[in-house]
């Protein structure tokens, strides 16, 4: 199949991104690595002034037989060995390893080769990218990438569109550049096409129209929703007609699972009988859906090999790579060499179908832990018109929805409002023990000026209120024994 080109979008770009000049001294810093080059051009130390001269690092090996969490024993049976040497013999790329004397120094700010080509390989696997000129760049996770893409393409005082609770730490850094957020409605599928339709087609004229969509399709934080393919398709095709760039977070898309059955005999995790067959089976992206390169893609290590790596990558059209590259190599220069050496020569020994089996065995984690906190919640939290669990099929959230005016003093101790609610049934859940979030922190809440019409801002139930777990972080029994104090302090709050 012969696939084009991506559109030029510069004209999204920021005034920043317009303003800023390629570093000439990025410029010759590849001649460093040139033999025929006396290199007398920039600050690099010398590697052997690098304290570390070799690293030596062990991880379980594919396919991880007896699943992801077995210690290796150090045995080649088990183990997978990586040894990285300080000094380079081949040429950048030639091998599976970023010797410490490469990582350690300054250039690759798009990332070194060996990463690089090991996520374009996954990423080709994975998406079966539908235009030719994309390309791939290191980043130090997707906070980062968040920050980075913002910086690119919104000045202050722009507007970009958000699903309606989102990722917290994204919009505080939005609105800390003096961009404003404005949310888009969303249900237990994710982000709502017509919802989005309405806010873009109704946009005051007199307010600068957004240019970006930020959403966490898999698995959303915090509401644990997952964006069907239909909505993807309707999303990208509103995304087409109003020239909006589609920025897709997803450190929770290998986190898919099965769909939650409640009754336990009927449960089965799906087994794979090929690689091919589980790579079926994932969410379709919004990049592999992309013919236009209007979808920046983040990827990240840090929900499924550890949050420490910072360490993740983008996919975007090469116009798009490049604006980060110029950002970067001013900025973060690049992921830490340490991390890219050990992730690039684990990563490069497991291969494709190791790192696959990786996610398998992930999946297989989460869908334990995930059908224990449901189970549970469905024991110690009454299902009703009062309380409403969402079974999750992707990431490590689950959230309780509750109808406020339910509660048997919302119009007189609570004064009809949902908020003084959720903090009362806030505190209670704390003094029990238990941490779970609220709704409200997450909540976007951007008004242009002058305001959009309504319709657009219209709340789907503004009564309900939600709250916020996560099945990852704790063992089994404790998960099961702070969801029964969950339902406690719910039933004592609401006095039933
Ligand atoms: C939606 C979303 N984006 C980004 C992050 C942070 O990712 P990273 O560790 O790659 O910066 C998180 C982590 O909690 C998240 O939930």
């Amino acid at each position: 199949m012969t696939v084009g080109a991506a559109l030029d979008l510069s004209h999204h770009f920021s005034v920043e991104t317009k303003s800023r000049k390629a570093s000439p001294l990025k410029s010759c810093i590849h001649l460093f690595h040139d033999p025929n080059i006396i290199f007398l051009g920039g600050g690099l130390p010398m590697s052997k002034y690098f304290p570390w001269d070799n690293l030596n690092v062990q991880s379980p090996l594919p396919p991880f037989k007896n699943g992801i969490g077995e210690v290796p024993s150090g045995t080649d049976k088990d183990t997978c060995h990586v040894q990285i040497r300080r000094d380079e013999t081949t040429k950048a790329g030639d091998t599976i390893d970023v010797p410490l004397s490469r990582a350690l120094q300054y250039g690759h700010s798009q990332g070194q080769p060996e990463f690089l080509s090991f996520v374009k390989e996954h990423t080709e696997l994975v998406h079966k990218m539908q235009y030719s000129d994309w390309d791939v760049l290191a980043t130090t996770g997707n906070t980062g990438a968040f920050e980075s893409a913002l910086r690119i393409f919104c000045d202050r005082g722009d507007t970009i569109l958000a699903e309606q609770y989102s990722f917290s730490a994204s919009i505080y850094a939005a609105e800390a550049q003096g961009i404003n957020v404005f949310p888009v409605p969303l249900d237990d599928h994710g982000l709502i096409p017509e919802r989005l339709a309405t806010i873009l087609d109704n946009w005051n004229p007199e307010v600068k129209k957004p240019k970006l969509l930020y959403t966490i399709p898999t698995g959303q934080n915090p509401t644990g929703s997952s964006l069907s393919y239909e909505r993807k398709a309707e999303i990208y095709r509103i995304a087409q007609k109003h020239d909006l760039i589609i920025l897709e977070d997803e450190p929770y898309y290998f986190l898919q699972m099965d769909e939650y059955q409640e009754d336990p005999s009927q449960r089965k995790t799906t087994t794979y009988s090929s690689h091919s067959e589980f790579l079926q089976s994932l969410a379709k992206s919004f990049i592999s859906m992309d013919t236009e390169g209007r979808v920046i893609r983040m990827d990240s290590f840090s929900k499924v090999l550890g949050p420490g790596t910072r360490l993740g990558w983008i996919v975007a059209s090469k116009q798009i790579v490049t604006a980060f590259l110029r950002l970067h190599e001013m900025s973060i220069q690049n992921p830490s060499g340490f991390s890219q050496s050990i992730v690039a020569g684990t990563l490069n020994r497991w291969g494709q179908d190791g790192f696959l089996d990786w996610m398998v065995g992930l999946r297989q984690e989460y869908n334990e832990k995930r059908d224990v906190a449901i189970d549970a919640l469905h024991k110690y939290v009454p299902e009703d018109s009062v309380f409403h669990v969402n079974p999750p099929i992707a990431g490590m959230f689950f959230t309780i929805s509750i109808d406020s005016s339910k509660h048997p003093e919302f119009a007189t101790k609570y004064e009809s409002k949902p908020e003084l609610v959720e903090q009362a049934i806030y505190n209670k859940v704390v003094e029990s023990g238990v941490l779970i979030v609220p709704g409200a922190w997450f909540k976007v809440e951007g008004e242009t000026q002058p305001p959009q019409p309504a319709e657009s801002k219209k709340e789907l139930d503004p009564n309900r209120i939600f709250f916020r777990g996560t099945y990852a972080a704790v063992p089994l029994d404790k998960l099961q024994d702070g969801i029964r104090k969950v339902g406690i302090a719910l039933k004592e709050e609401f006095q039933l």
